[in-house]
């Protein structure tokens, strides 16, 4: 469970403020498969960020679970944030001198979790996104759909019960997209992931189970949960 609330954050360009929220309350259930929509602009990245514990708050709250997460000291949210979420960027965000086998097991190793063999668990979750013969690729080698699913399985690797995606399908074409969006559906129906997507896709929009949308730093619409006869 996913619980922001009231959350603000200004950004100071020199003298001038950028408001790119303006007080945004939210639930997000354990398992819903959320999009994120509204104009470029409105504050769907900082909503993202803040949640994904990589921003701090002007003003506000933001609750995983029980976890006033910005009330952890810096050590106490990597952590948390290492265990507990997972974020795929547009850009993939890949390092470009590992491997793919290497960008996955990566953040399995930050965590020192317990997964005794890391590489192990990291090519089977590269499996899982189609992409056993490519682990000893370098991102350069490899297409840009192939690419974010290296970065998905990245996001996977610690097993956490929040993935949070922001448009992460925008440099792909459709094919690749549909492949991609497939896969998050997957997660979430198999693991029960949580998932927060940024997307302004119309033909996403039977992926989700429920949409908001934002304008201006606020919640526009909060969006009707989708039943399955709907879709
Ligand atoms: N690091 C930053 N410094 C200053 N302004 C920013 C920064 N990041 C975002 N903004 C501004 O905040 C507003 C919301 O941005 P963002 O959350 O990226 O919107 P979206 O993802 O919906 O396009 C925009 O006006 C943007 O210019
Ligand atoms: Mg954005």
């Amino acid at each position: 469970m996913i619980t922001v609330e009231d959350l603000e954050r200004v950004y100071l360009m020199g003298k001038v403020e950028v408001h790119a929220l303006r007080g945004v309350s939210l639930s997000v259930k354990q398992g819903e498969f959320l999009g994120v929509t509204g104009e470029s602009g409105s504050g769907k990245s900082t909503l993202l960020h803040l949640v994904g514990i990589l921003d701090q708050p002007t003003a506000g709250r933001v609750l995983i679970d029980t976890t006033d997460v910005y009330r952890l000291s810096a050590e106490e949210q990597s952590r948390f944030r290492l265990g507990r979420i997972g974020f795929v960027f547009q850009e993939y965000a890949l390092i470009q001198e590992l491997t793919a086998l290497e960008n996955v097991y990566l953040p399995s190793l930050a965590a020192g979790n317990s997964h005794r063999d890391h590489e192990e668990h990291a090519g089977a979750i590269l499996e899982k996104v189609g992409l056993e013969g490519r682990l000893n690729h370098l991102p350069r080698e490899l297409s840009g759909g192939e690419q974010q699913r290296v970065a998905i399985a990245r996001a996977l690797v610690n097993d956490p019960g929040i993935l949070l995606a922001d448009e992460p399908c925008a440099n792909l074409d459709s094919e690749n997209s549909r492949n991609i969006m497939d896969i998050f559906a997957d997660i979430n129906r198999e693991t029960g992931q949580t998932i927060m997507m940024v997307s302004h896709e119309a033909w996403h929009r039977p992926y989700f189970d429920r949409i908001i949308r934002l304008r201006d730093g606020r919640i526009v619409d909060a969006g009707d949960v989708f039943d399955d006869e709907e879709r």
